[in-house]
């Protein structure tokens, strides 16, 4: 049944998974024999249904119109993207199979900027095919395959264990803050910001949400707030400007967002607004927690001035869905994300325990990078 469909093509949802794969409550991405399945995040809350992945342009294409969107989903999505090109070209010569396979790793590399997960997964993936290079192209695509299976079980285990040290940070009756979506659906599963949540629920701590609706895309309102609604989690949303005069108010405890990059001195790029938040928190003493995976973890930059910072269609800021509310004719700017300096951030919380007061030393400590 899942067979009929082509990339990018809609259907309504179906039970199609992998047996051997983990299957999370809110399933992001998700294998289906023999392609690539992922929730149109674009029409979330008031649409939900599949789209269907053959090969890794129609995979860049998702990516960048933000059917699926979330550092590690991306990371996810990529991985399989090269997957599923291996496997179209599986019964090509040698010649062919190694052509369409670089275009498909150029592709995938271009299709959004910030997230380092994307590139993670990609050199990964590369170095996975350099080491089986000498074997015959449908053995490679299925190695590669299993690869991409691989990148997405481990996501979920590192939200898992990131989630449990992060919920340890929590107390009860904390009122949390985060921006934009860190959850499930930015994930392969879990999530990391809202993977903190669920881990402290399910220890039983009575915490609750307040969620920034996330200006131009809606990731707070639209996904975050759906995730948590699905799950019961006491969530309360917020329009971003909304923020400081809850801080000041005392109505917030705590925030933890999630990133999509964290450079080697500790600056953290994520969602546009998100230094906004970490400024406040800092302004009125209250602690910021930015959760991630290890591979979210880019060594090789020195600083969150060199984070390359998305800027995307001016479309997005002036309306929403096809619908324009702002005045015709007006210039825009959109970036993406913007960097939060590491002395704002109180601690990282990953898969291998929280850093307080992230460091070029600490991150150096915690990754096991040599100077
Ligand atoms: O533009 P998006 O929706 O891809 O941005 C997502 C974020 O900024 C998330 O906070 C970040 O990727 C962490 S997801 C675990």
């Amino acid at each position: 049944m899942a067979h009929q469909f082509e990339a990018g093509s809609r259907r309504a949802d179906a039970e199609v998974g992998l047996d051997t794969l983990p299957k999370e409550r809110v399933e992001t991405l998700r294998w289906a024999d023999d392609h690539l399945e992922m929730i149109d995040q674009r029409i979330l809350p008031s649409q939900f249904c599949y789209l269907a992945y053959r090969n890794a342009k129609a995979v860049a294409e998702g990516i960048r119109l933000m059917v699926v969107r979330g550092a590690p989903a991306i990371g996810c999505a990529a991985a399989y993207g090269v997957a599923l090109e291996a496997l179209a070209l599986k019964h090509s010569e040698a010649i062919a199979f190694n052509t369409g396979l670089e275009n498909a790793f150029d592709v995938l590399a271009e299709s959004r900027p910030t997230a380092v997960n994307l590139f993670w997964a990609l050199n990964r993936m590369k170095e996975c095919w350099a080491a089986h290079q000498t074997k015959q192209p449908s053995e490679v695509a299925h190695i590669l395959l299993s690869e991409a299976h691989a990148i997405f079980v481990e996501d979920i285990a590192a939200n898992k264990a990131l989630g449990a040290h992060g919920a340890g940070l929590l107390h009860d009756g904390d009122r949390i803050l985060t921006h934009c979506n860190a959850g499930a659906l930015a994930t392969a599963g879990h999530g990391t910001a809202l993977g903190v949540f669920r881990s402290a629920i399910a220890m039983g701590k009575k915490i609750e949400v307040i969620a920034d609706e996330t200006r131009p895309f809606l990731q707070g309102a639209r996904l975050t707030a759906w995730e948590m609604v699905q799950e019961g989690i006491p969530t309360t949303l917020i329009a971003d400007g909304m923020a400081g005069h809850l801080m000041a108010t005392g109505a917030i405890d705590a925030v933890v967002v999630g990133t999509d990059r964290v450079a080697r001195n500790g600056d953290v790029a994520n969602k546009i607004g998100t230094y906004m938040v970490a400024v406040l928190a800092h302004r009125h003493d209250i602690p910021f927690y930015v959760a991630c995976p290890l591979s979210t973890i880019d060594m090789s930059i020195p600083n969150g001035a060199a984070i390359p910072i998305e800027e995307r269609a001016a479309s997005e800021v002036l309306g929403y869905a096809g619908i324009q509310w702002a005045a015709q004719g007006v210039r825009v700017r959109n970036p993406a994300f913007d960097i939060t300096p590491a002395e704002l951030v109180t601690a990282l919380i990953t898969e291998k325990g929280v850093l307080e007061n992230p460091s070029e030393h600490g991150l150096l400590m915690l990754t096991g990078h040599s100077e």
